[in-house]
């Protein structure tokens, strides 16, 4: 192994969760519901009725769950806060006890070493909040910064690293286009408008952040996918380019670039709205790093047939799939971290999330799961990620998605993401082979990918 292969020193392995996929008593202590608690309890919403009522009760065992990553040697720990254990109503009166649950899970991983990197919005935006336009509405911004300073007064001494928000995309294409996420609407008006109030609540967030002299960083976490043309047709190339604008630069751009891209307008029309240019100075707060989540590539042909963004992904035959119907392909969160670099400046990165779903074997013989498939999906991808750092990346850190099996949102519980085995009945946890795997990784900071 050379130098150039090798991870820095102080590199950063961890793993991530969120709220309301792991937690379960979702209004305990005071909590309000979030969108998520409303839509998970409407007929017909997810696989199997499934909601997070239990999910993998995390609330109650968060000392056993800060035990078992210390067990396996992860270095951090990216989770999630609930908007709505703090603010019930979203704004206005703060729940002391449920910021205390966060309190609590932050001194335990602090007191077993391991780094807190807290998420302030992973999807479940509070309901009352939704009940005045949820992120439709421009006071959304306030909201939010008003929300990020009360965690910050709290846990600003004690937590290194913050993100303000995770995935905007997924929050405006899920539950605003498509409406297969919550709140569920499916609007090509609406969507725009939210993902830009998204944008503008990060920028409060991370002016909130930066108003007290403050120990940590400050990021904003998006899923990254390349797209690539299923044919060199000029339609096919320039559906890639709409698929990429849509999904990559319409967050990083405006962040780092201070405009939309100018395929929005093609691809909305009369839907993409006129912003106010003061907004994007906002958004354009400075941020210490940006979160990468990774998951798969997208091969995309022309099709006029699909709003807004006209384009279809196209199978590769030869290529393997995970259960969620994401193809493989390690080589591309290689170019993800080289291009961020290239278009956005030599920024400081963290893979935020990566993982994959599979069906794996059951995991009562001899207290063993073994799930190859993702032992392998692991290897390639942070042997992906070292060849990023080798060509110019500067990425620093890595965190597996998902510690645990967990509620996957509107598919329930039917798609696996854990490196440890979560049983639903029982609620054992139990390292799958890809855990002991990321711990010799960690051990080895790296060495072990070539063995
Ligand atoms: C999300 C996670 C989700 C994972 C797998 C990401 O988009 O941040 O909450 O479970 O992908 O779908």
């Amino acid at each position: 192994m050379t130098d150039s292969q090798r991870f820095p020193n102080g590199f950063l392995w961890g793993a991530s969760t969120s709220a309301y996929q792991i937690e379960g008593s979702p209004l305990a202590d005071g909590a309000g519901p979030s969108i998520w608690q409303r839509f998970a309890h409407s007929p017909g919403r997810t696989t199997n009725g499934d909601t997070g009522d239990i999910a993998c009760d995390h609330y109650a065992r968060y000392k056993d769950d800060v035990a078992l990553m210390k067990r396996l040697g992860l270095q951090a720990y990216r989770f999630s806060i609930s908007w709505s254990r703090v603010f019930p109503q979203g704004t206005g009166k703060i729940n002391p006890a449920g910021l205390g649950f966060y309190e609590r899970l932050v001194d335990e991983l602090l007191r077993n070493d391991i780094k807190p990197n807290a998420t302030l919005f992973h999807w479940d935006l509070p309901a009352a909040l939704d009940d005045r336009g949820g992120w439709l509405n421009r006071d959304v911004a306030d909201w939010f910064g008003d929300y990020a300073t009360a965690v910050f007064a709290k846990l600003g001494d004690r937590v290194p690293m913050w993100a303000t928000l995770n995935e905007p995309w997924v929050v405006t294409d899920g539950g605003y286009l498509h409406g297969a996420l919550a709140p569920g609407h499916k609007n090509h008006f609406e969507a725009p408008i939210a993902s830009h109030n998204l944008l503008r609540a990060h920028g409060m967030g991370v002016q909130a952040f930066r108003a007290e002299s403050r120990v940590g960083q400050v990021g904003l976490v998006v899923n990254l996918e390349p797209k690539d043309p299923a044919t060199d047709s000029a339609a096919d190339r320039a559906a890639a380019q709409r698929g990429d604008a849509y999904m990559n630069r319409q967050y990083l751009d405006p962040v780092f670039k201070g405009s939309y891209p100018e395929e929005m307008v093609d691809i909305f029309g009369e839907a993409w709205p006129e912003f106010p240019a003061d907004d994007f100075k906002l958004i354009g707060q400075k941020v210490d790093f940006i979160g990468v989540n990774y998951y798969t590539r997208g091969v995309v042909r022309d099709d006029p047939t699909s709003s807004p963004v006209r384009i279809a992904y196209v199978r590769q035959p030869e290529h393997a799939y995970t259960e969620t119907g994401w193809e493989m392909h390690p080589e591309s969160l290689t170019r993800t971290l080289l291009w961020v670099t290239e278009r956005y400046g030599r920024i400081p990165l963290y893979v935020t999330e990566n993982g994959a779903a599979f069906y794996d074997a059951p995991h009562t013989i001899d207290g063993r799961c073994d799930d190859p498939l993702r032992v392998w999906y692991y290897r390639e991808h942070i042997k992906a990620a070292r060849a990023a750092i080798a060509g110019g990346a500067d990425l620093r850190g890595y965190f597996a998605w998902s510690l645990l099996d967990n509620y996957e949102w509107s598919l329930g519980f039917s798609k696996r993401f854990g490196i440890v085995h979560v049983n639903y009945q029982t609620l054992e946890r139990t390292p799958k082979a890809s855990a002991h795997y990321y711990t010799s990784v960690i051990q080895s900071n790296g060495a072990v990918l070539d063995g």
